[in-house]
């Protein structure tokens, strides 16, 4: 019985990329509003560790390998996570960046980049929205885009692209999925000091951008909190295909 839109008892929440950075803040906020959380990534150490946290503030958290690439390890964590409830949150948030320019940038990288925040996202939502319909449960999907889905920087094209992809996968998905009574939603972050983002931050161009951000400072993944509990529940009812901005004012000027 849920006691206020935000409330997020009886949900079970899968979030891929769950045991570091933004994904661990996502499974913090929505497990203290009373959700089951499960944690997919590839290093299973950095997952049990935040398991044990969240485990140590009273919330319900497992861990399950994941390689989102791979549409084997999907189907097989999908099938260990049936086993604990069926998913009815996800948060797509597995990701990669790089940083070669593009004339340089070895096909590997490409692909690595692309399969997992494009490709990776598709493989896990289709799995998800699948075990939500075998079970006759409607749910909520939220894609982690990013700033740059909108904008470019050089030396971001493959991920820029990618992100791109990622809002527009978004609203294909909402279209194909609302007769199943699934949202699917996207947030871009702006910037964030996390595994992925900490080189660029501290590098000279980093510093630049610092000053290009309205808000002239980096967003706590906190600061993420209001906008990934209203997506994951009945909060947003209504709202599909859309995407939400969380980046400090960093997109919104040319210069
Ligand atoms: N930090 C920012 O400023 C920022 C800005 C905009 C968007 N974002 C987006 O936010 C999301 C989270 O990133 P973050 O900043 O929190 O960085 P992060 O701490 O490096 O998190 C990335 C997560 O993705 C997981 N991952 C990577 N490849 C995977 C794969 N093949 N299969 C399963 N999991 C995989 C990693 O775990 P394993 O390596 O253990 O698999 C890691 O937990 C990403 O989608 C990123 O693009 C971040």
């Amino acid at each position: 019985m849920k006691d206020t839109p935000f409330d997020m008892a009886d949900e079970t929440v899968l979030i891929t990329g769950g045991g570091t950075g933004l994904g661990k803040q996502f499974a913090t906020v929505l497990a203290a509003a009373g959700a089951q959380v499960i944690l997919c990534a590839r290093r299973v150490d950095k997952l049990e560790e935040t398991v044990a946290q969240l485990r140590d503030q009273g919330a319900d958290a497992h861990a399950i390998p994941m390689d989102v690439t791979c549409s084997e390890s999907v189907t097989a964590g999908f099938k260990q996570c049936l086993a604990i409830a069926p998913v009815t949150v996800l948060v797509n948030n597995a990701g990669l960046a790089g940083e070669s320019m593009l004339l340089a940038m070895p096909e590997e990288e490409w692909d690595s980049i692309v399969n997992t925040n494009l490709k990776g996202a598709w493989l896990v939502a289709r799995a998800a929205a699948q075990q939500m319909i075998d079970h006759e449960h409607s749910g909520s999907i939220i894609n982690i885009a990013s700033v740059l889905a909108s904008s470019v920087q050089k030396g971001t094209a493959a991920y820029a692209a990618a992100k791109s992809g990622v809002v527009h996968l978004t609203r294909a998905m909402a279209l194909e999925w609302a007769r199943y009574g699934i949202r699917v939603n996207a947030i871009a972050p702006g910037y964030y000091r996390t595994d992925m983002a900490e080189a660029y931050l501290d590098s000279p161009a980093g510093q630049q951008l610092l000053k290009r951000i309205p808000q002239r400072r980096l967003g706590d993944p906190a600061e993420m909190d209001g906008a990934i509990l209203m997506l994951a529940s009945t909060a947003s009812r209504y709202m599909t295909g859309s995407t939400v901005t969380v980046d400090g004012g960093l997109g919104l000027s040319i210069v």
